[in-house]
C-alpha cells in the first residue's frame, strides 16, 4: 500500500517541518488538496503555498483539484512538476481531452469520483489514466467519517482496471485509518490518502504511516 498524507491536516504554521517529517517517516506521496470555494464549500491553497510545499518535500506531489475550472488550475500547478494531477469527473465537460493535456505536460493524469458517481463513468478513460481516486467522504473537508460503500466501488473498479489497464492504480481519499486499511487492501486499493489519521495521530506520524503500509 502506498501512503499519501494529506497536508490539509498539517500545521500550516510549520508546514515545511511537517512535510519534512512525513517524508522522513516513509510516506510515498504528498497529497495536496486544492479547493476553490465553488466546486466545494472550502478554500485552501494556491501555487504560492504549493511551491513552498514542493521545495520542502523529498517525495512526489499528488495534487487533487476540487475546483470548477480544471484547465486553469492545471496550468497553475504544472510548473511545480507534480507526479499526479487529479480532477473530478463531475466538474469536467471534456475529461478525455484534459487527461491528454495533463499527460502532454509530463504529468500523470488521474480522475476523481465522488461517492455517488457511477464507476462506469470512467470505463472508457481507464486506458488513458494512471490512477483513479475514489472519494470515501464528500470532498471539501478533512476529518470526516469514512463511507464504507467505497469498498464495493473499489472492487467493481478493479474488474474494469484488469480489463482495460492493469497498471492503473486505485487511490482512496477520506476517513482512512489504521482499522479500515485492511478492508481497503482487500478491495484492491493501491494508494491511500490520510490527513487527520496521520497528522492527528497521538503516536506520531511514523506510527500512523507504518500502520497504513500493509
Ligand atoms: C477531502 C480531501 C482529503 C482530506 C482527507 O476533500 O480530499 O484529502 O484531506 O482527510 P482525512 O484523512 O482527515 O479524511
Ligand atoms: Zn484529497
Amino acid at each position: 500500500m502506498l501512503v499519501a498524507p494529506s497536508i490539509l491536516s498539517a500545521d500550516f504554521g510549520n508546514l515545511a517541518n511537517d512535510i519534512e517529517e512525513i517524508c522522513n517517516s516513509g510516506c510515498d506521496l504528498v497529497h495536496v488538496d486544492v479547493m476553490d470555494g465553488h466546486f466545494v464549500p472550502n478554500l485552501t491553497i494556491g501555487p504560492v503555498v504549493v511551491s513552498a510545499v514542493a521545495k520542502a518535500t523529498t517525495k512526489p506531489l499528488d495534487i487533487h483539484l476540487m475546483v470548477e475550472n480544471n484547465t486553469f488550475f492545471v496550468d497553475l500547478f504544472a510548473p511545480l512538476k507534480p507526479k499526479y494531477i487529479s480532477f473530478h469527473i463531475e466538474e469536467e465537460k471534456h475529461p478525455h481531452r484534459l487527461v491528454q493535456y495533463i499527460r502532454s505536460l509530463g504529468i500523470q493524469p488521474a480522475i476523481v469520483l465522488n461517492p455517488h458517481t457511477p464507476i462506469e463513468s470512467v470505463e472508457f478513460l481507464l486506458e488513458d489514466v494512471d490512477m483513479v481516486l475514489l472519494m470515501s467522504v464528500n470532498p471539501g473537508f478533512g476529518g470526516q467519517k469514512f463511507i464504507p460503500s467505497v469498498l464495493e466501488r473499489a472492487k467493481r473498479l478493479k474488474v474494469l482496471i484488469d480489463k482495460y489497464n492493469p497498471n492503473c492504480l486505485i487511490e482512496v481519499d477520506g476517513g482512512v485509518n489504521g482499522e479500515n486499511i485492511y478492508a481497503l487492501k482487500e478491495a484492491g486499493v493501491n494508494v491511500v490518502v490520510a490527513g487527520s489519521y496521520v497528522f492527528g495521530n497521538k503516536k506520531g506520524y511514523k506510527f500512523a504511516i507504518d500502520s497504513l503500509k500493509i
